[in-house]
């Protein structure tokens, strides 16, 4: 992928996304039988490429950067005729996106969720020395990109302000000794 650090990449390590069993946890917890996924900024060699997902399930990866695989640019492309989702994940991508454009993104994904499904947010902790450090380190090796920084109050503060309702931090699916720390939170109403 053109940012070299999507799914699997060597600045994503940390993401619940590279790891098989963190993926089959997400799965378990969150995603029934002929189940909906959404994984916005997702690719195909990411949390699709680890998923074993249960009979019926479809994942739709929603990403507007070319040849990762996506199945739409935008949430709001997938017909409103489609069946809501029970489970839409954002792992590791509003740490590139400012404000009004992660609020636009909880908000999308809260209308197309089915009520009491999940939106699980993974991103790196910027208020950790591993995560300034980790900011940094993004900085110059990816001088053309802009990085934003959303501590985990803001995050939730910004899904409340969309309509969820319900938090839960999910540190068990953090990767184990992988750095920088993400925080991981989902949100439902
Ligand atoms: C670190 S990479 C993806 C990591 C992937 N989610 C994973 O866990 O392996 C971040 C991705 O966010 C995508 N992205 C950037 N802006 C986006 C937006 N507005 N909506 C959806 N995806 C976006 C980028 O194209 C990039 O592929």
């Amino acid at each position: 992928m053109g940012s070299n650090f999507g799914g699997g990449a060597v600045f994503n390590g940390a993401s619940p996304s590279s790891h098989p069993q963190i993926v089959a946890r997400i799965v378990r917890d969150y995603v029934p039988a002929g189940g909906r996924v959404m994984d916005i900024g997702g690719t195909a060699h990411g949390f699709k490429a680890q998923a074993v997902l249960p009979a019926g399930a479809r994942l739709v990866i929603v990403n507007p950067e070319p040849g990762v695989g996506a199945d739409v640019a935008d949430t709001s492309h997938i017909p409103l005729t489609e069946p809501p989702f029970d489970l839409a994940m954002l792992f590791g991508v509003i740490l590139q996106l400012p404000k009004e454009i992660v609020r636009e993104i909880f908000s999308l994904a809260r209308q197309r969720l089915r009520a009491g499904g999940t939106m699980l947010v993974a991103d790196p902790d910027p208020t950790g020395v591993a995560g300034t450090i980790d900011r940094y380190s993004k900085a110059i090796f990816t001088p053309h990109k802009k990085f934003f920084v959303h501590t985990p109050a803001e995050t939730r503060q910004m899904l409340a302000d969309a309509g969820f309702t319900r938090f839960t931090d999910r540190p068990d699916l953090r990767p184990a000794f992988r750095q920088p720390p993400y925080y991981i939170l989902a949100a439902s109403f």
